[in-house]
Protein backbone atom coordinates (compact mmCIF):
# COMPACT_ATOMS: atom_id res chain seq x y z
CA UNK A 1 0.00 0.00 0.00
CA UNK A 2 2.67 2.23 0.57
CA UNK A 3 4.15 1.36 -2.45
CA UNK A 4 1.53 2.18 -4.05
CA UNK A 5 1.08 5.90 -2.43
CA UNK A 6 5.15 6.51 -3.25
CA UNK A 7 4.35 5.34 -6.73
CA UNK A 8 1.07 7.77 -6.69
CA UNK A 9 2.78 10.50 -5.50
CA UNK A 10 5.77 10.32 -7.85
CA UNK A 11 3.63 9.97 -10.91
CA UNK A 12 1.52 13.52 -9.81
CA UNK A 13 4.89 15.34 -9.34
CA UNK A 14 6.39 14.24 -12.91
CA UNK A 15 3.35 15.46 -14.51
CA UNK A 16 3.60 18.91 -12.86
CA UNK A 17 7.48 19.19 -13.48
CA UNK A 18 6.44 18.86 -17.15
CA UNK A 19 5.18 22.31 -16.37
CA UNK A 20 8.32 23.73 -16.07
CA UNK A 21 9.97 25.43 -18.87
CA UNK A 22 13.41 27.13 -19.40
CA UNK A 23 14.14 29.78 -17.89
CA UNK A 24 11.23 29.83 -14.81
CA UNK A 25 11.99 30.91 -11.26
CA UNK A 26 10.44 28.20 -9.19
CA UNK A 27 9.67 27.37 -5.89
CA UNK A 28 9.70 24.27 -4.56
CA UNK A 29 7.56 22.66 -1.86
CA UNK A 30 7.82 20.56 1.34
CA UNK A 31 6.90 17.19 1.80
CA UNK A 32 8.02 13.52 0.30
CA UNK A 33 5.63 14.61 -2.70
CA UNK A 34 7.68 17.84 -3.50
CA UNK A 35 10.68 15.97 -2.53
CA UNK A 36 9.74 13.88 -5.86
CA UNK A 37 9.35 17.17 -7.65
CA UNK A 38 12.57 17.85 -6.09
CA UNK A 39 14.26 15.50 -8.30
CA UNK A 40 12.21 15.12 -11.10
CA UNK A 41 13.48 18.94 -12.07
CA UNK A 42 16.85 17.96 -11.02
CA UNK A 43 16.86 15.16 -13.96
CA UNK A 44 15.36 17.60 -15.96
CA UNK A 45 17.73 19.72 -15.23
CA UNK A 46 20.80 17.75 -15.79
CA UNK A 47 19.48 15.77 -18.97
CA UNK A 48 19.60 19.40 -20.32
CA UNK A 49 15.89 19.38 -21.37
CA UNK A 50 15.62 22.64 -19.87
CA UNK A 51 17.69 25.47 -18.60
CA UNK A 52 18.42 28.95 -16.99
CA UNK A 53 15.68 27.41 -13.92
CA UNK A 54 16.24 29.28 -10.41
CA UNK A 55 14.42 27.89 -7.39
CA UNK A 56 13.25 29.20 -3.92
CA UNK A 57 12.90 26.25 -1.53
CA UNK A 58 10.12 26.40 0.96
CA UNK A 59 11.64 24.76 3.78
CA UNK A 60 15.33 24.41 5.40
CA UNK A 61 15.53 20.80 4.43
CA UNK A 62 13.71 21.08 0.87
CA UNK A 63 16.95 23.62 1.00
CA UNK A 64 19.14 20.72 1.41
CA UNK A 65 17.80 18.44 -1.08
CA UNK A 66 17.61 21.20 -4.25
CA UNK A 67 21.85 22.18 -3.31
CA UNK A 68 22.55 18.38 -3.13
CA UNK A 69 20.97 17.63 -6.48
CA UNK A 70 22.73 20.78 -7.36
CA UNK A 71 19.59 23.35 -8.23
CA UNK A 72 20.37 26.24 -8.92
CA UNK A 73 18.86 28.78 -6.31
CA UNK A 74 17.88 32.42 -5.99
CA UNK A 75 16.24 34.68 -3.39
CA UNK A 76 13.49 36.76 -2.74
CA UNK A 77 15.30 39.76 -2.97
CA UNK A 78 16.50 39.34 -6.60
CA UNK A 79 12.94 37.27 -7.63
CA UNK A 80 9.71 38.53 -5.62
CA UNK A 81 7.76 36.92 -8.22
CA UNK A 82 7.96 33.57 -9.31
CA UNK A 83 6.79 31.82 -12.16
CA UNK A 84 5.63 28.66 -10.46
CA UNK A 85 5.53 26.78 -7.71
CA UNK A 86 5.05 22.47 -7.18
CA UNK A 87 4.06 21.92 -3.66
CA UNK A 88 2.19 18.99 -2.14
CA UNK A 89 -1.17 19.16 0.11
CA UNK A 90 -2.32 16.55 3.48
CA UNK A 91 -6.03 17.58 2.32
CA UNK A 92 -7.59 18.70 -0.93
CA UNK A 93 -11.89 19.90 -1.19
CA UNK A 94 -13.90 20.06 -4.05
CA UNK A 95 -13.25 23.40 -4.52
CA UNK A 96 -9.58 23.23 -4.58
CA UNK A 97 -9.19 24.35 -1.26
CA UNK A 98 -6.32 22.96 1.45
CA UNK A 99 -5.00 21.85 4.22
CA UNK A 100 -1.18 22.35 4.46
CA UNK A 101 1.51 22.12 6.98
CA UNK A 102 1.75 18.27 8.13
CA UNK A 103 5.14 19.14 7.55
CA UNK A 104 5.65 22.14 9.47
CA UNK A 105 6.93 24.03 6.53
CA UNK A 106 3.18 26.20 6.17
CA UNK A 107 4.06 29.60 6.63
CA UNK A 108 6.80 29.65 4.26
CA UNK A 109 4.82 27.55 1.98
CA UNK A 110 1.85 30.03 2.10
CA UNK A 111 4.47 32.99 1.18
CA UNK A 112 6.23 30.89 -1.84
CA UNK A 113 2.63 30.03 -3.01
CA UNK A 114 1.57 33.56 -2.60
CA UNK A 115 4.34 34.84 -4.51
CA UNK A 116 3.49 32.42 -7.36
CA UNK A 117 1.61 33.14 -10.55
CA UNK A 118 0.62 29.07 -10.62
CA UNK A 119 0.67 27.22 -7.57
CA UNK A 120 0.84 23.38 -8.57
CA UNK A 121 -0.25 21.06 -6.00
CA UNK A 122 0.70 17.46 -5.90
CA UNK A 123 -1.04 14.48 -4.49
CA UNK A 124 -2.34 11.13 -4.03
CA UNK A 125 -5.95 10.80 -4.41
CA UNK A 126 -6.39 9.45 -0.77
CA UNK A 127 -6.02 13.07 0.29
CA UNK A 128 -9.83 14.23 -1.46
CA UNK A 129 -12.57 15.42 0.92
CA UNK A 130 -15.91 16.65 0.48
CA UNK A 131 -14.32 18.95 3.53
CA UNK A 132 -11.32 20.29 4.71
CA UNK A 133 -10.73 19.17 8.11
CA UNK A 134 -12.05 15.36 7.17
CA UNK A 135 -9.28 13.64 7.21
CA UNK A 136 -6.09 15.77 8.63
CA UNK A 137 -5.99 18.30 11.40
CA UNK A 138 -5.40 21.82 10.73
CA UNK A 139 -1.99 22.89 11.62
CA UNK A 140 -1.69 26.62 13.26
CA UNK A 141 1.77 28.22 13.60
CA UNK A 142 1.90 29.98 17.30
CA UNK A 143 4.79 31.85 18.84
CA UNK A 144 5.81 30.20 21.80
CA UNK A 145 5.33 33.46 23.94
CA UNK A 146 2.08 32.70 25.42
CA UNK A 147 1.67 29.81 23.75
CA UNK A 148 -0.77 28.81 26.60
CA UNK A 149 -3.05 31.36 25.83
CA UNK A 150 -3.26 30.68 21.95
CA UNK A 151 -4.40 27.13 22.68
CA UNK A 152 -6.87 28.49 24.87
CA UNK A 153 -8.37 30.41 22.21
CA UNK A 154 -8.06 27.64 19.23
CA UNK A 155 -10.00 25.63 21.88
CA UNK A 156 -12.43 28.83 22.20
CA UNK A 157 -12.97 28.09 18.49
CA UNK A 158 -14.41 24.41 18.83
CA UNK A 159 -11.35 22.56 18.20
CA UNK A 160 -9.16 19.73 20.27
CA UNK A 161 -5.71 20.44 20.01
CA UNK A 162 -2.15 18.55 20.45
CA UNK A 163 0.99 20.55 20.66
CA UNK A 164 3.26 18.89 17.88
CA UNK A 165 6.17 17.42 19.54
CA UNK A 166 8.80 15.31 18.02
CA UNK A 167 9.71 11.55 18.44
CA UNK A 168 11.70 12.18 21.76
CA UNK A 169 8.41 13.95 22.93
CA UNK A 170 10.59 17.40 22.65
CA UNK A 171 8.25 20.16 21.44
CA UNK A 172 8.65 20.63 17.79
CA UNK A 173 9.68 23.94 16.19
CA UNK A 174 9.37 24.95 12.75
CA UNK A 175 11.96 26.64 10.62
CA UNK A 176 10.91 30.49 12.52
CA UNK A 177 11.58 29.08 16.03
CA UNK A 178 7.54 28.57 16.64
CA UNK A 179 5.12 25.76 17.49
CA UNK A 180 2.84 24.08 15.50
CA UNK A 181 -0.93 23.48 17.48
CA UNK A 182 -2.45 20.60 15.04
CA UNK A 183 -6.21 21.26 15.92
CA UNK A 184 -8.96 18.86 15.38
CA UNK A 185 -12.24 20.78 14.04
CA UNK A 186 -13.66 17.83 12.49
CA UNK A 187 -15.30 18.54 9.42
CA UNK A 188 -14.67 22.51 8.82
CA UNK A 189 -17.73 23.58 6.88
CA UNK A 190 -17.05 27.15 6.48
CA UNK A 191 -12.96 27.24 6.13
CA UNK A 192 -13.40 31.20 4.83
CA UNK A 193 -14.95 32.03 8.09
CA UNK A 194 -12.97 29.68 10.19
CA UNK A 195 -9.16 31.44 8.72
CA UNK A 196 -10.77 34.78 9.24
CA UNK A 197 -11.36 33.88 12.88
CA UNK A 198 -7.89 32.71 13.64
CA UNK A 199 -5.93 35.40 12.43
CA UNK A 200 -7.24 37.74 14.64
CA UNK A 201 -5.42 36.41 17.10
CA UNK A 202 -1.58 37.79 18.24
CA UNK A 203 0.17 35.28 18.49
CA UNK A 204 -1.37 33.33 15.75
CA UNK A 205 1.46 33.65 12.93
CA UNK A 206 -0.53 31.61 10.01
CA UNK A 207 -2.71 28.81 9.80
CA UNK A 208 -2.60 25.48 7.45
CA UNK A 209 -5.46 26.43 5.45
CA UNK A 210 -4.83 27.64 1.93
CA UNK A 211 -7.37 29.11 0.25
CA UNK A 212 -8.08 30.35 -3.68
CA UNK A 213 -4.02 29.54 -3.59
CA UNK A 214 -3.87 26.73 -5.87
CA UNK A 215 -4.26 27.18 -9.54
CA UNK A 216 -3.93 23.65 -10.69
CA UNK A 217 -4.40 20.29 -8.59
CA UNK A 218 -2.90 17.19 -10.15
CA UNK A 219 -4.06 13.80 -7.88
CA UNK A 220 -2.45 10.64 -9.20
CA UNK A 221 -5.22 7.63 -8.23
CA UNK A 222 -6.01 4.25 -9.61
CA UNK A 223 -7.37 5.26 -12.76
CA UNK A 224 -4.28 7.58 -13.82
CA UNK A 225 -3.13 11.61 -13.24
CA UNK A 226 -6.27 14.13 -12.59
CA UNK A 227 -5.08 18.04 -13.63
CA UNK A 228 -7.60 19.98 -12.59
CA UNK A 229 -6.82 23.99 -12.61
CA UNK A 230 -8.52 27.31 -11.35
CA UNK A 231 -8.27 30.86 -12.39
CA UNK A 232 -6.54 32.69 -9.37
CA UNK A 233 -6.11 36.72 -9.56
CA UNK A 234 -2.08 36.68 -10.26
CA UNK A 235 -0.17 38.05 -7.16
CA UNK A 236 0.84 41.78 -7.26
CA UNK A 237 4.47 42.64 -7.81
CA UNK A 238 6.50 45.59 -8.41
CA UNK A 239 8.56 43.49 -11.20
CA UNK A 240 11.35 41.77 -10.67
CA UNK A 241 14.65 43.12 -9.56
CA UNK A 242 17.75 42.37 -11.82
C1 LIG B 1 4.28 20.44 4.49
O1 LIG B 1 4.20 21.37 5.50
C2 LIG B 1 2.92 20.03 4.01
O2 LIG B 1 2.15 21.11 3.62
C3 LIG B 1 3.14 19.02 2.89
O3 LIG B 1 2.95 19.60 1.64
C4 LIG B 1 2.29 17.88 3.13
O4 LIG B 1 2.51 17.39 4.45
C5 LIG B 1 2.40 16.78 2.10
O5 LIG B 1 3.25 15.76 2.49
P1 LIG B 1 3.53 14.49 1.62
O6 LIG B 1 3.78 14.93 0.23
O7 LIG B 1 4.76 13.90 2.27
O8 LIG B 1 2.35 13.57 1.74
Amino acid sequence: MQADITELKKKAAAHAVGLIASGMVVGLGHGSTAIHAVRFLAERLKSGEIKNVLCIPCSLQVEEEALQSGMPLTTFEKHPLMDITIDGADEVDIELNLIKGGGGALLREKIVAQASRRVVIVLDESKCSPFLGKQRHLPVEIVPFGWNTHVFFLESLGAKIRIRRNADKSLYHTDQGNLIADCNFNEILNPRELAAKIKTHAGVVEHGLFLDLATDVVIAGAGGVRHLKRDRPAPASRGDIE
